[in-house]
């Protein structure tokens, strides 16, 4: 039996009360439906800043009411140190997912993806010390490997950010091993690797390339390529950040004070991400005949990125159960449906 599935037979057993901050968002929302369908109980904090109720509501279409009776929504601002107090009161595990996503985001202004980010960071962080939490896991981010040119990517050598979202999640990282120092506060950061899936929104100026694109298929849409189309990233399903997620909260002392990369360990280009979607979209009906349309390279955008995932494997036991294109696979139905 994997260390994942070891976990989760014993966590149904063994109620715990989590706190999921962002829990309206993309991956906050499959943290929720997962530990819900766990018997978890779970306290969810969101703003709806780029967070939805529709997602929220989805989640409860998917759990039975008694699951759902286990959720408590506080709709706050991790911004306001009382809202996070408010929060992580009586919580065991503290998964933090809360921010402002986005390199061009953070171009345009970087002042408000700074307060979230890392304002709203040393906030939960300080609030989750004081409750006295068992764990603490947050969202770091492949972003901070920035101008280093190794590949695949190891966790200690990293370069110098390419963006300030990239700086606010280095920051994050820099907090979080100076509460360990300084207060003895241990926690992991997992620095997510292009995660994917359903609940990913295809909306907006800020859009996630997936999404963005299957999006744009459906609906018989242009598609963009930022560059040549051969930028590659090492995409990962959301369900193999759900499982970090659940291992890293619940990991033995000795694997904290650590960030950790999350990621499949593959690398796609965009010109591959595109025949992908299209090759699967049509096997769901949905015919897209146009070329992409190449356009100039985003500013902040790193070149290529591709995890080692060996410190992750071996510390925390994490093993992806799927690769992109099984991701692809297991997400589309989702966006046909909600896209249609
Ligand atoms: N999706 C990825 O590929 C990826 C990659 C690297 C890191 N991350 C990180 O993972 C986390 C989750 O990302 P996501 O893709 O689910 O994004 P998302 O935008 O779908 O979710 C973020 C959630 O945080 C909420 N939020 C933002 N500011 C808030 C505030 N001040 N107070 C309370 N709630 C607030 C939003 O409303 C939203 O529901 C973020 O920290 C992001 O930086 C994501």
């Amino acid at each position: 039996m994997s260390k994942y599935e070891q976990v989760k037979e014993e966590l149904l057993t063994d109620k715990k009360t989590w706190l999921i901050t962002g829990v309206a968002g993309f991956i906050g929302s499959n943290l929720l439906e997962t530990l819900l369908k766990l018997n978890q109980s779970v306290v969810g904090l969101d703003n709806f800043a780029t967070g939805f109720q529709h997602n929220l509501d989805e989640v409860q279409s998917q759990v039975s009411d008694k699951q759902w009776q286990n959720f408590r929504f506080i709709e706050g601002d991790i911004r306001s140190f009382e809202d996070c107090q408010t929060a992580c009161a009586g919580v065991d595990y503290v998964l933090h997912q809360a921010a402002l996503g986005s390199v061009p985001r953070s171009i345009k202004d970087p002042i408000t993806t700074n307060s979230a980010n890392i304002t709203g960071f040393l906030n939960i962080l300080t609030a989750a010390r004081d409750a006295e939490v068992s764990s603490f896991t947050y969202a770091a981010s492949s972003s901070t490997y920035g101008d280093h040119p190794a590949l695949p990517k190891v966790e200690d050598n990293i370069g110098k950010p390419l963006s300030p979202y990239a700086v606010t999640k280095y920051v994050n990282e820099l907090y979080a091993e100076v509460f360990a120092r300084t207060y003895g506060f241990k926690t992991i950061g997992l620095r997510y690797f292009n995660i994917f899936g359903k609940r990913q929104t295809p909306d907006g100026a800020y859009a996630a390339v997936i999404p963005k694109w299957t999006a744009a298929m459906i609906t018989g849409n242009e598609v963009f390529i930022n560059g040549d189309g051969e930028t590659s990233r090492d995409f990962n399903f959301i369900e193999n950040a759900v499982q970090a997620n659940i291992l890293a909260a619940t990991a033995t002392d000795d694997a904290k004070n650590e960030v950790y990369n999350v990621a499949v360990g593959g690398r796609t280009t965009l010109n591959t991400l595109f025949t992908a979607l299209q090759d699967n979209l049509a096997v769901s009906g949905v015919g897209y005949d146009e070329s992409p349309v190449y356009r100039d390279f985003r500013v902040g955008d790193v070149r290529h990125s591709q995890a080692d995932i060996g410190k992750i494997q071996n510390a925390l036991g994490y093993a992806p159960q799927f690769d992109i294109i099984q991701g692809i696979e297991k997400a589309m139905p989702w966006y046909v449906k909600s896209l249609k």
